[in-house]
């Protein structure tokens, strides 16, 4: 489709223009910008997210009707441009774009497939900080992931959820959807009078408007990757507190969940201060959780700062989630290839939990993987040796068991190969040396050989990389 803002200028002054820029162009004048790219070549998602700038803060206004489904946004992008830029990208897949604006001016957009090309008015110049807005609205949509899970925006009995694990996101809100580009969030949330808005971080405000709407802002102040954002809408039951060591917590909770819910939530402070005295501080400023009904989505989430379970979580899944903010929020993945280091950290954290916990220890758990008597939660039956952690087969497989259970493999054969001492130490190294960035395989191979001293190459050729099933250490 062409340019949907029609050039307002007559001719003469087009010819002038064509001669300013001519002029400009051998003074070395006003900049000449150029296309930003239209995707990060990210190994499995390659048109996910775009090339040309960072995205700092992202404001989203967003107003919900459960009734009709239809969502109106408000996006407002502060950016900084990594290059002279005459357009850039935003991933946004659906609804209608209704206007743009870069730096208070009119642009220009057109769309294809779930790419927004913007033309702002005036060249961007390299490492300029510029504001975009983008107005837009519709029905969102569920998007379905090429392994069968749903995101984007799914429509409960009574509200909606919006979620984006790995590419869902651009479904609700444009942006630079990829885990690389981390930024700071306000989402505001605008909903019918009776039902509750919950998103990341900290509820700075609940204003009861004169339009029939609650307004609930939410404020992230660390760096969030976008697939980790949340809108949550429903008639929540809603719980604060605070856990034993002082972090906020603020609980939602579908009403038909909330009593079977109540004795792993209960626990959800413990398990928080836990993992401060295991990973590290507790990264974010607040905590909680988000409990929808049994199969609204078919799995848990770890959205910053408030996991999202479906259906009554107990404290194995409660213990995943929370590792999840030193693994995979504070620390993110440079690209979907790295999913391991997010999911082989969370299930390690589970097997710890377990064994500080009188329940199994982690060398059992490791050796009933080895043994093949340990069930994993795969429809597919994909067995936890199928394919090196480091390296699955396809984006339909990023979120196979390998990633998960092979790569908390990974991380005890490293234990056993350097004592508990030095692998507790790797590990909060890890993620006080990263934290609120990101890190790729490579990155943490070389951290953890040079923390601990030690040569870990059969760990990574068998385990991380190998093609075969490993066999159990000497
Ligand atoms: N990262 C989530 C967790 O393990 C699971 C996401 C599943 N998504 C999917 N498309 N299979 O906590
Ligand atoms: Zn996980």
């Amino acid at each position: 489709p062409a340019l949907r803002t029609p050039l307002r200028v007559a001719a003469p002054a087009v010819a002038a223009l064509v001669l300013a820029a001519t002029s400009a162009a051998c003074t070395g004048g006003p900049v000449q910008g150029r296309p930003g790219a239209s995707g990060l070549r990210d190994p499995y998602f390659p048109k996910a997210g775009n090339g040309g700038y960072d995205v700092e803060h992202y404001g989203l206004d967003l107003a919900y009707d459960p009734d009709s489904g239809r969502l109106e946004g408000v996006a407002v992008l502060t950016a900084r441009a990594t290059q002279g830029l005459s357009s850039f990208n935003l991933d946004l897949d659906g609804l209608d774009v209704q206007g743009v604006t870069v730096q208070g001016a009119g642009a220009r957009f057109n769309r294809t497939g779930h790419e927004l090309t913007v033309r702002p008015a005036d060249d961007l110049k390299k490492n300029e900080v510029f504001r975009t807005e983008v107005r837009y609205a519709g029905e969102p949509r569920a998007v379905k992931d090429l392994d069968g899970a749903q995101e984007g925006w799914v429509r409960t009995e009574d509200g909606a959820l919006g979620v984006g694990e790995p590419v869902g996101s651009m479904a609700w809100f444009p942006g630079n959807h990829h885990p690389s580009d981390k930024a700071t969030y306000d989402i505001t949330l605008r909903v019918p009078k009776g039902y509750e808005g919950v998103s990341n971080g900290e509820l700075r405000s609940r204003t009861d408007g004169a339009d029939g709407r609650t307004a609930f802002a939410w404020h992230s102040a660390e760096p969030m990757a976008s697939y980790l954002a949340i809108a949550a809408v429903g008639p929540y039951k809603i719980s604060t507190g605070r856990s034993p060591a002082g972090v906020p917590l603020y609980n939602a909770v579908a009403p038909e969940a909330a009593q079977e819910s109540a004795p792993a939530l209960d626990r959800l402070g413990e398990v928080v201060d836990w993992g401060s005295r295991v990973f590290g501080p507790y990264p974010f400023a607040t905590a909680g959780a988000v409990v929808e009904p049994e199969g609204t989505l078919g799995y848990a989430l770890e959205t910053q700062s408030r996991p999202v379970y479906s259906g009554p979580p107990d404290v194995d899944l409660l213990v995943h989630e929370t590792a999840h903010q030193w693994f995979g929020n504070c620390v993110s993945p440079a690209s979907w290839k790295d999913m391991w280091l997010n999911e082989g950290f969370a299930v390690y954290a589970e097997w710890l939990w377990s064994e500080q916990h009188q329940g199994p220890s982690a060398q059992e758990r490791f050796e009933a993987f080895l043994d093949g008597d340990t069930e994993v939660d795969d429809e597919a039956g994909t067995d936890w040796a199928a394919f090196p952690p480091a390296s699955p087969p396809g984006a339909a497989h990023i979120s196979d068991p390998p990633v998960y259970y092979r790569g908390a493999m990974v991380l005890h054969r490293i234990r056993q190969e350097v004592g508990d001492e030095d692998f507790f130490a790797l590990v909060r190294g890890w993620v006080a040396d990263h934290r609120y960035g990101n890190a790729d395989t490579a990155d943490f191979t070389s951290y953890a050989e040079e923390q601990t001293g030690t040569d870990l190459d059969e760990v990574w050729d068998v385990w991380l990389y190998g093609k075969g099933r490993p066999k159990p250490p000497s």
